[in-house]
This record gives C-alpha cells, structure tokens and sequence, in this order.
C-alpha cells in the first residue's frame, strides 16, 4: 500500500496532500494517525514549516526500520519563496537534523509554497511571528534573506500561494 502524510496546522499542507491523494489514489492520513510507517511502499510526506522543522515528520520517520523497501518523498510546505536557493538550502540543513542519515539520503526532497491567514492564527504562533517581524524589521537590506522578505511582506495578512502545479514534480517521479 501507498500513503501520502500530512502534517499540517491550518490547513494549507493539508490542501496540498488531499490533492496528491486525489490524483494518486493513495491513502490520506495525517501523521498523527499513521500507526505503522513500515508497513507502506511509496510513503508521501508533506509537511508544513514552522520555525524550520517540518511538522510531525521526525516522529514519523524514527519509527522506520529499513529504508531501503520504501520510496520516500517529502515535500516541505512554507511562506518563504522556493525558488531561492538560500532558502531551500537552510531548509535542507534544517531537515538533516530531523532525519536519519538513511531517510534523508532516500528521500527526494521537493519544497512547496503555502500560505498564512493572521486572523486564523492561534495566540502562540501570533505572538512569535510579532517577535520575528519587529526583529526582521530593523535587519539592514541586505540581510534580509527570502524567509525575512516573505515574512515581512505578509505580515498580519492573509496570503495564499498554493499552487497545485507544483506537486507535477512528485507525479512525474511516481
Ligand atoms: C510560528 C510560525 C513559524 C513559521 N516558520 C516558517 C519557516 O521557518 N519557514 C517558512 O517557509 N514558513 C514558515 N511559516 C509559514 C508556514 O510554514 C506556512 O504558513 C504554511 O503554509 C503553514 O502550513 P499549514 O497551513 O499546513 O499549517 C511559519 C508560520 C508560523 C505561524
């Protein structure tokens, strides 16, 4: 059997796996609910960022024994723009840190653009994107890499880039 994982806050990684569901037939759960990793060949993983960790997907992936019976592909779900280079690089490092060796090495690794709605946004994560933009803010020019810029721009917005055509690059690998 074949999965596709979501981990997702509010709801914009989630848009981005129903979709992959829908046009592969796979299984559609979400990482809290996936009981044995192990037991799927193509296994999925789309991930929203926060703060540079991909939600659920060290405690998905820990629990699997042999990489090498499973294709793995993990889409990463972010504000930031994914066709920077600096910005998909520091996500990479980010991800090396939350898989092992093994997973990351399997994995292909594709970086999605999501989304943020401020008025949706619970209380903790409202309060921390208020710190990071009061501190970005005062960041001269040319320190302002992609996450900063994009933060910036939409912050206290709601924004939507989720862009269906970018799961092509899954598809076309299946
Ligand atoms: C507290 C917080 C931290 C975030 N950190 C990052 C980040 O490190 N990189 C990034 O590209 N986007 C970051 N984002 C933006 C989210 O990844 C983006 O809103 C994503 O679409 C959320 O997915 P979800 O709707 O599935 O939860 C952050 C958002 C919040 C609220």
């Amino acid at each position: 059997m074949d999965i596709v994982i979501y981990g997702s806050q509010y709801g914009t990684a989630k848009r981005y796996a129903e979709e992959l569901a829908n046009r592969t037939r796979f299984v559609l759960k979400s990482y809290e609910y996936v009981e044995d990793i192990n037991t799927y060949e193509t296994i999925i993983y789309i991930g929203a960022l926060y703060a540079g960790g991909v939600m659920g997907m060290k405690k998905t992936f820990k629990n699997m024994k042999d990489c090498g019976n499973h294709r793995i592909i993990i889409a990463t779900v972010g504000l930031a723009d994914p066709s920077d280079k600096e910005n998909t690089d520091t996500i990479k490092n980010g991800m090396k840190n939350q898989l092992s060796k093994e997973v990351y090495d399997k994995a292909m690794i594709v970086h999605l653009r999501g989304g943020i709605d401020y008025s949706k946004l619970g209380f903790k994560h409202k309060t921390m994107m208020s710190m990071l933009y009061k501190k970005a803010v005062t960041l001269p020019e040319e320190k302002k890499t992609a996450e900063v810029k994009a933060m910036i721009e939409t912050y206290n917005k709601q924004v939507d880039f989720v862009d269906f055509n970018s799961l092509d690059s899954i598809i076309h690998e299946l």
